[in-house]
C-alpha cells in the first residue's frame, strides 16, 4: 500500500517514465529526419520527408525543454520540501525558506520569458537567470548529490559523481536551456556552425539522459517505500555491506491500555 508520503517521491520518476522520455524519442527520430532531408536537398535530390519535419522538431523540441526543466525542479523541489517539513527549516532558517521559495518563483518564471522573448539579448538574460536557478536550488543542503564538485579529485568522490543522477541532470537541463535559447541563432547561420554545435550537445544531452534512466532506476531501487524504511536504515546502521548481520522486525507496537 502506497503511502502519501511514497506517492509524492514517485511524481517525479512517473513523469519521466510518462512523459518525458516518450518527448525524447520523438525529438530525437523527427531530428534525424530534420537532418536527412536537409542533406537530401542540399544535394539537390528531392526527398520524401516533408518539409515540415524541422518544424516538428523545433515544436516538440521546446515541449521537451519545458519539461526537462520542470522535472528537474520536481526532483530537487521534494526533498528539499520534505526534509524542510520534517527539520521545520521555516522556523529555523526562515531566511533561506523564503529565498528558496522565491528562487523557484523566479526561475519558473525565467524560463516562461526564455520561451517567448526573441532579441538575442533576453534569450541569453533569461537563459542565465533558468539555469542559475536552477544550480542554486539544486545546491541547497537537502538535495542528495553523492558528492561536492569541490572534492573532485578525491577518488572516493569521483567514484560517486560520474554516476550521479544529479550532475548529469544538471548538465542535461542546462543543455535544453542552450537549445531553446540559441534557436534562431541555427536558422540564421548559414554556415550552420550552430546546427553542427546542436547537433553536437544534444547527442550528449540523448547520452545524459540515457544515464538518468539508468541511475534514477538505481535510485527508485536505494530509496525504500515508508514501511521498508525502518529495515533499510537498520541495513546501513549495521553496516551489512562489510559484514554479516541479522535484520530484526520493528518491535510490535505496545496495545493502548484500555480505559
Ligand atoms: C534530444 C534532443 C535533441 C536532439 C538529439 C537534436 C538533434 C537535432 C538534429 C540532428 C538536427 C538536424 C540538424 C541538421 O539539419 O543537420 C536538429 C535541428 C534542430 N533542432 Fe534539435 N535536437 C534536440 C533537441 C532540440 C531542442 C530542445 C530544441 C529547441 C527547441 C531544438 C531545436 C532545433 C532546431 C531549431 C533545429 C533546426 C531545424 C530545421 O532545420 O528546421 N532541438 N536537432
Ligand atoms: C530527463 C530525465 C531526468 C532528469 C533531468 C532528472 C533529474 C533529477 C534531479 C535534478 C533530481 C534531484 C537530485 C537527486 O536527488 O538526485 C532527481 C531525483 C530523482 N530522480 Fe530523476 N531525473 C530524470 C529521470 C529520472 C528517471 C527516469 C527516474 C527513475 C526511473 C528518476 C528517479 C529519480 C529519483 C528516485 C530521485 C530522488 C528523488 C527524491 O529524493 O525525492 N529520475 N532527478
Amino acid at each position: 500500500m502506497l503511502e502519501i508520503k511514497d506517492i509524492l517521491w514517485l511524481i517525479h520518476p512517473a513523469i519521466a517514465i510518462a512523459w518525458v522520455f516518450p518527448l525524447i524519442g520523438i525529438a530525437v527520430y523527427k531530428s534525424i529526419q530534420t537532418r536527412q532531408r536537409r542533406l537530401q536537398v542540399a544535394d539537390g535530390g528531392k526527398s520524401k520527408i516533408p518539409p515540415v519535419v524541422g518544424n516538428e522538431h523545433v515544436q516538440v523540441g521546446r515541449w521537451l525543454s519545458a519539461s526537462v526543466v520542470g522535472i528537474a525542479l520536481i526532483g530537487i523541489a521534494h526533498p528539499i520540501f520534505t526534509k524542510m517539513a520534517a527539520k521545520n527549516t521555516f522556523a529555523t532558517e526562515p531566511g533561506r525558506f523564503f529565498f528558496v521559495l522565491i528562487m523557484f518563483a523566479l526561475t519558473i518564471a525565467s524560463f516562461v520569458f526564455l520561451l517567448q522573448a526573441r532579441p538575442k539579448r533576453w534569450r541569453a538574460i533569461f537563459a542565465s537567470l533558468t539555469g542559475m536557478g536552477v544550480i542554486l536550488l539544486g545546491s541547497q543542503p537537502e538535495v542528495y548529490r553523492r558528492g561536492e564538485l569541490k572534492d573532485l579529485f578525491n577518488p572516493d568522490v569521483l567514484k560517486e559523481i560520474v554516476v550521479s543522477h544529479y550532475y548529469y541532470g544538471i548538465l542535461a537541463t542546462m543543455l535544453m536551456i542552450f537549445s531553446l535559447a540559441i534557436v534562431q541563432e541555427i536558422y540564421q547561420d548559414r554556415k550552420n556552425r550552430w546546427r553542427n554545435v546542436h547537433i553536437v550537445l544534444n547527442s550528449l544531452a540523448t547520452l545524459l539522459f540515457i544515464s538518468q534512466a539508468i541511475t534514477g532506476s538505481r535510485d527508485l531501487l536505494e530509496i525504500p517505500l515508508s514501511w521498508q524504511s525502518p529495515y533499510v536504515e537498520q541495513l546501513y546502521i549495521k553496516q551489512c555491506k562489510e559484514q554479516p548481520c541479522t535484520i530484526e522486525p520493528a518491535p510490535a507496537q505496545p496495545a493502548q491500555p484500555t480505559p
